[in-house]
């Protein structure tokens, strides 16, 4: 999107007052706790009550990667809260703007003519804004924290899973990244997840064994590793999470392994004694090897230094894997520096603007 349609838009917003539908009272959290008793003693055991999980994207509220992760977060016994954008809001980075009534939703998820925050009104945990994710994220903040917690911030934010990776420098715009940085902004920890998968659907299309359920399954495995035991991450950290793309040797769970990486190409070894260096997040995806990458980002969305990652390192490791990183990794790795990021989330506009971004910083 470009800057003056962004201004126009913004104009737009504050010409029409921001309204919240009336809202019914809330649906109690027992009626969403569905048959799987196991997973639901499993994840609330260190725990008196339920995670608050409010779940963002970039994509859109009515993207089956974000419904599906609704779904599974759910069945694993959380409180959970959605609050995404009315329509894709790709590469829109930190930019918080709401847009006023409105038009031409997500796979017409939302009639035209909505007020510019709204819910679902069978399930009002199933939330809009039509704005820039950080602006959906930061409705989620202001109203329905009020609305389903009594005021009490969100325990851990969790955003995407994203149509498409967001890789190295590339996060610094990704809308995905902007909400979970919002999030640790509020003090909240937070995990940005992309995939290479481009599948783009609605909920309503979602089959058996498409890759928004894969996502969500990996996506859960990370989560309730970092919510097994508080703090879920160091102050100010968030995770920056890609999958792979599927192929023949990478479509199930059980064929993934987690390795971690850094945002950019860094001479220095987290964790993992023997390789020669922690890989980078790109580099990982790059292999084709099926790995998904996990890296710890501060507040500036950069790195963190080596001694919070060798926290977060601690944290993840039961689900981590070196041998991997070594036979996998090492051997295709790429010299320093050579995969920046990839163009898959953004517009032709914005991957300019990035570019050259990325040759005033390095
Ligand atoms: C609203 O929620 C109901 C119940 O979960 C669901 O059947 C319907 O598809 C949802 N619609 C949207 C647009 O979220
Ligand atoms: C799939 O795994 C087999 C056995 O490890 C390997 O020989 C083959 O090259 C892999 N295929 C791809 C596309 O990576
Ligand atoms: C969402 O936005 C991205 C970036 O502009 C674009 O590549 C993608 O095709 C859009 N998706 C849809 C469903 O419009």
């Amino acid at each position: 999107m470009s800057p003056s349609l962004f201004c126009t838009l913004a104009l737009v917003a504050l010409a029409v007052p921001s309204t919240v539908v009336a809202i019914p009272a809330p649906v109690t959290f027992d009626r969403q706790i569905t048959g799987n008793v196991a997973t639901v003693e499993r994840s609330v055991e260190a725990r008196a009550a339920p995670i608050k999980m409010m779940l963002g994207n970039d994509d859109g509220w009515a993207e089956a990667n974000i419904r599906q992760l609704y779904a599974d977060a759910q069945q694993a016994g959380n409180d959970v809260v959605l609050s995404a954008p009315a329509k894709n809001g790709s590469g829109s980075s930190s930019l918080n703007v709401l847009f006023g009534t409105v038009t031409g939703a997500e796979y017409g998820s939302i009639p035209d003519g909505a007020p510019q925050v709204g819910f679902n009104q069978t399930d009002p945990r199933l939330n809009y804004a039509n704005g820039t994710p950080v602006a959906a994220i930061d409705q989620g903040f202001q109203q329905l924290t009020k609305k389903f917690w009594g005021g009490a911030k969100p325990d851990i934010v969790l955003s995407g899973p994203n149509v498409g990776s967001n890789l190295g420098a590339i996060t610094l715009f990704s809308g995905t990244v902007g909400v979970a940085n919002f999030a640790v902004k509020q003090g909240v920890p937070a995990i940005a997840f992309s995939g290479g998968d481009s599948t783009r659907q609605s909920f309503t299309a979602l089959q058996p064994g498409d890759v928004s359920h894969l996502y969500s399954e990996l996506a859960m495995t990370i989560t309730k590793q970092v919510t097994s035991s508080t703090p879920f991450l160091p102050a100010g950290v968030s995770l920056n999470v890609n999958f792979p793309k599927l192929s023949a040797n990478c479509s199930k769970a059980a064929d993934f392994k987690y390795v971690f990486t850094t945002i950019y190409p860094l001479a220095q070894t987290i964790g993992c004694t023997e390789s020669v260096r922690t890989p980078a997040e790109a580099d990982v995806i790059a292999s084709g090897a099926c790995l998904v990458s996990i890296s710890a980002m501060g507040s500036n969305k950069l790195d963190v230094n080596p001694s919070i990652q060798t926290t977060v390192f601690s944290k993840l490791e039961p689900i981590l894997s070196c041998a991997d990183v070594k036979d996998h990794i090492l051997s295709a790795i790429l010299p320093l520096g050579t995969v920046l990021g990839r163009r898959d989330d953004l517009e032709d506009g914005v991957a300019k603007t990035v570019e050259s971004s990325i040759n005033d910083r390095l």
